[in-house]
């Protein structure tokens, strides 16, 4: 049977962790060429391996997505090394906490540099280089937050805001192009990096999975296996009409306030 993305060559930003691991190895199984982005060079290592096993090509390139030149040299790597870029999946972001009556001007820059600057750039970079081979699809990674977001994820919310609106503005501005971008509403998944911030307030797995099952319409967390078919989906041809959307995979769930 045909793969979903043969010979595509997508890059995938936060490859190394989570869902932009899934979503890497996934691709890899439906025959993507893969370039994996991130800091950490032994995860970066797993993935890359994880997928040259299901018989895909695959490479990391370690960066510093807050700095625009790593940015340019992450899409250039897949550009030069396959001779053309056919997606982008903008997943590197973190998700920390604080009220806006709260935040500090550098707590906000640390989280608008990765999440809407650094997502900003790679699709700068993604569009340059898709009008040169005539076209390609860029998947954004969102949040529920991004439609008001809860008390304490005040810039958070604010940084998934404005992605949502470069979806838009791709979309609407490169369709003639044959360039298209959506984004992808992940729910609630206990990522390393969602673990890691319950932890620092003292929580658990298990707290996440109590709080989940209590205020999710659907009762439970997601994982990242809820969320890869939607991506893939996207990066494929099967969606080659489809740019500017939304897809919701978050069990039914809009942030209505604090989830204490
Ligand atoms: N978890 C959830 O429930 C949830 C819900 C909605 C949306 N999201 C979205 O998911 C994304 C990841 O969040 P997470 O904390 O859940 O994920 P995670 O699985 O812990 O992954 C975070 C990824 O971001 C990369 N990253 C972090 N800082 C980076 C930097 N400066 N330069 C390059 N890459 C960097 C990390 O790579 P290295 O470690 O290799 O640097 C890692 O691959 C964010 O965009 C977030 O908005 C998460």
């Amino acid at each position: 049977m045909a793969r979903m993305l043969a010979e595509k060559v997508i890059v995938v930003t936060g490859g190394t962790k989570g869902l932009g691991r899934a979503t890497a190895a996934a691709a890899g199984r439906e025959g993507a060429r893969v370039v994996v982005g991130g800091r950490d060079e032994q995860a970066g290592r797993e993935t890359v391996e994880e997928i040259r096993r299901s018989g895909s090509e695959a490479f990391f390139v370690r960066g510093d997505l807050r700095r625009v030149a790593d940015c340019e040299a992450l899409i250039a790597a897949a550009a030069t090394h396959f001779g053309r870029l056919d997606g982008l999946v903008n997943y590197a972001g973190i998700l920390p906490a604080s009220p806006l009556t709260e935040t500090t001007e550098d707590f906000f820059d640390s989280v608008f540099d990765l999440n809407f600057k650094a997502a900003f750039f790679c699709c700068r970079f993604a569009v340059s280089a898709m009008l040169k081979t005539g076209g390609g699809s860029i998947v954004n990674v969102g949040s529920t937050h991004a439609y008001g977001g809860d008390y304490d994820r005040a810039a958070y919310a604010c940084s998934k805001g404005a992605l949502l609106t470069l979806t838009k503005h791709i979309a609407i501005n490169y369709a003639r192009r044959h360039i298209r971008a959506n984004w992808l509403t992940m729910g609630w998944v206990a990522t390393p990096g969602e673990l890691d911030h319950r932890r620092s307030e003292g929580r658990d797995l298990r707290w996440l999975e109590e709080v989940a099952a209590k205020v999710m319409p659907m009762g439970r967390l997601q994982t990242c296996e809820d969320n890869v078919p939607g991506i893939l989906y996207l990066l494929s041809d099967q969606s080659s009409q489809v740019t500017g959307v939304e897809l919701h995979v978050s069990g039914g769930y809009f942030p209505r306030g604090s989830v204490e």
